[in-house]
């Protein structure tokens, strides 16, 4: 049986860096209100001219030196992203040209904060199916230029960045013993799509439009579908929660990741959380995530991960890896 294994792990967070205290000049806010609420503390902040896919070729270039690879092998680059360099074309082909071989197939991938995880579940298809040998999944985001920065409930609570994956097509056993992307899981309920949004859009207003969000609710709701999620990716692998080794979440809320854990009877030293550094970069944030807890050894090779999010739509899913 033909396996996905990740074998190249990158991130790029932009250089500025907005702190709490930066931001409580801007709106009527608080680092005590900020870190209480959501266990953010800084978020960084693409520079003008800086883009989606700039983000995005620098984790790239990072994730293919881990994976000793040249952009010239990858043959499927999958770009998830909300906040695309243009309309069209894919920000993903802006990195293909950037860095692949001419004729590699590109293209981006839609499920705000989840996009990650659907990224990863196409890419790992394409490879199973013998379609891609070496495929790069990567998550970009400047979400810093659809916040309305008038509204201290949403502008907050997100950041830039981004974070890369390349996937090897290896044989495997076809048990949960093999290396790789052992499942994916996608879900969406798109009767919530009022829940986290933008409000405009290509066939609506003509304006790229600004992010509103029912916090309450989003918050409600990610408690229920990321416990199910880790539930049905267990019991599709036949493994209880003390099977998994690091969970790998979207980094949304610090409280959403204690709840969940919680809920889960998981140790929460077995959280990788990285939101306090870098807010929620929601296609970005699980990738950014995992690139920090293997490039400082707490992930390790032959190592149980459970990746999950949940998001605008809403989507959500998980994906069990084995590195
Ligand atoms: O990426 C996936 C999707 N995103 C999420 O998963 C986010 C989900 N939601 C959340 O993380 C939380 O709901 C928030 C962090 C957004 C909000 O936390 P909360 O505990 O639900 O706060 P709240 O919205 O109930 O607001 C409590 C109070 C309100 O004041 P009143 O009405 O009680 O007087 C807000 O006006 O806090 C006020 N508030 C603020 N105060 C200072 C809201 N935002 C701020 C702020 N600074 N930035």
């Amino acid at each position: 049986m033909i396996r996905s294994v990740i074998r190249g792990v990158g991130a790029y967070l932009p250089q500025k860096i907005m702190t709490n205290a930066d931001l409580a000049k801007i709106v009527d806010t608080s680092d005590e209100w900020i870190v209480e609420r959501s266990g953010i503390r800084q978020r960084h902040i693409a520079a003008e001219g800086e883009y989606t896919s700039d983000l995005a070729i620098a984790a790239a270039k990072k994730a293919l030196a881990m994976a000793g690879r040249e952009g010239t092998d990858i043959d499927l680059f999958v770009v998830a992203t909300s906040t695309p360099d243009d309309t069209f074309p894919s920000t993903a082909s802006k990195v293909q040209g950037a860095i692949g071989k001419p004729g590699a197939p590109s293209f981006d991938v839609q499920a705000v904060c989840s996009g990650f995880i659907y990224g990863l579940a196409v890419a790992d298809n394409f490879v199973r199916a013998g379609q891609s040998k070496c495929a790069m999944v990567i998550g970009a985001e400047i979400f810093s230029r659809i916040l309305d920065w008038k509204d201290r409930t949403t502008c907050v609570l997100f950041g830039d960045g981004a974070g890369a994956v390349v996937l090897t097509a290896e044989e495997g056993k076809g048990d949960t013993s093999d290396r790789g992307i052992l499942s994916t899981h996608l879900h969406s309920d798109g009767r919530h799509h009022d829940m986290l949004y933008v409000d405009g859009g290509v066939s609506t207003t003509q304006t790229t439009g600004l992010l509103r969000m029912k916090g309450k609710e989003v918050f409600r709701h990610a408690v229920v579908n990321l416990a199910d999620a880790v539930r049905e990716a267990l019991a599709a692998n036949n493994m209880t929660i003390d099977d998994v080794d690091w969970l790998v979440p979207h980094q949304a809320n610090r409280r959403i990741l204690d709840s969940t854990a919680h809920k889960l009877g998981l140790d929460p030293a077995k959280v990788v959380i990285t939101v306090d550094q870098h807010a929620n970069t929601s296609a970005a944030s699980i990738p950014l995530a995992l690139n920090a807890a293997v490039q400082d050894g707490r992930i390790k090779p032959g190592q149980i991960l459970l990746l999950e999010a949940m998001g605008g739509g809403f989507t959500w899913g998980s994906a069990l890896v084995r590195m």
